[in-house]
């Protein structure tokens, strides 16, 4: 058994089954005390919104927080996310008139003040409309020459965010800061802004059994031996694929 690079989303992946997560839990501090595998998790929650969740469930402290679907890196939660990163995000990203160009929409209806982030513009959008709204929104947004990445999860949450940011992207910017090669890295996810975990390079990927439909099409889409879609759900899919690509 060898270090690893463990990285999950929370909601509905890490996070759904309590007796599951415990056990989970239980291997994973043994992995990080024998070999320095580390821990990080990858939410689409803002730190404060983390925390709240941390109030309810037992998670293990990890090694590294990545909020804001990849728009903030922490490595401990009493200071300011990595300078570095959130530098790389400046470029050419104009938060105000991306959110000028979503507030034409009436489909859109933008989150809680708590979710949104200097890198990142969240709105609800159903999934009736966005099949008509992202196409135009990303039209509008091109046209007024702005760099960015659009990410439709869950069937109803829409975040704009810089073109250098995703979860994906903050994954490599640790696992090069850390020196994991692609392959001892492993990432867990659930929903369409997971998708840029399983989509890098050479990184494993555990998808769980309780998927959402929009993770589960481009999977089928994009098949790659790489990628691991587990039979069982929430945590106890993320240790059956772990076990699956012999992490553990
Ligand atoms: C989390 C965040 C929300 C975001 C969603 C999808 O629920 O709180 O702001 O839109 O993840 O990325
Ligand atoms: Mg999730």
């Amino acid at each position: 058994m060898a270090q690893f690079l463990f990285i999950t989303d929370l909601d509905n992946t890490l996070v759904g089954d309590d007796h599951a997560l415990e056990t989970l839990n239980q291997r994973l501090i043994r992995h990080r005390e024998t070999h320095g595998t580390k821990i990080v998790y990858s939410t689409g929650r803002s730190l404060t919104s983390y925390q709240n969740l941390c109030t309810e469930k037992q998670l293990l402290p990890p090694d590294a927080l990545i909020t804001g679907v990849g728009t903030a890196i922490y490595h401990d939660l009493d200071n300011e996310p990595d300078s570095t990163w959130s530098e790389l995000l400046m470029e050419n990203w104009d938060r105000d008139r991306a959110a000028v160009i979503a507030a034409q929409f009436a489909e859109l209806t933008p989150q809680p003040e708590s979710e949104q982030g200097r890198f990142k513009a969240s709105y609800y959008l159903s999934e009736a409309d966005a099949e008509q709204v992202l196409p135009q929104l990303k039209a509008n947004l091109h046209n007024e020459g702005l760099q960015f990445s659009l990410i439709y999860s869950g069937g109803k949450d829409l975040d704009i965010l810089p073109h250098n940011a995703n979860k994906g992207l903050a994954m490599t910017f640790l696992r090069e800061q850390w020196q994991f090669g692609a392959t001892q890295t492993v990432a867990c996810g659930d929903s369409g802004n997971d998708r840029a975990l399983f989509d890098m390079g050479d990184e494993h990927g555990i998808i769980v059994g309780n998927a959402m439909p929009e993770l589960l099409e481009w999977h089928y889409d994009n098949p790659s031996p790489r990628r691991y879609l587990a039979k069982a759900t929430y945590a106890a899919g993320i240790l059956e694929g772990l076990t699956h690509f012999k992490f553990i």
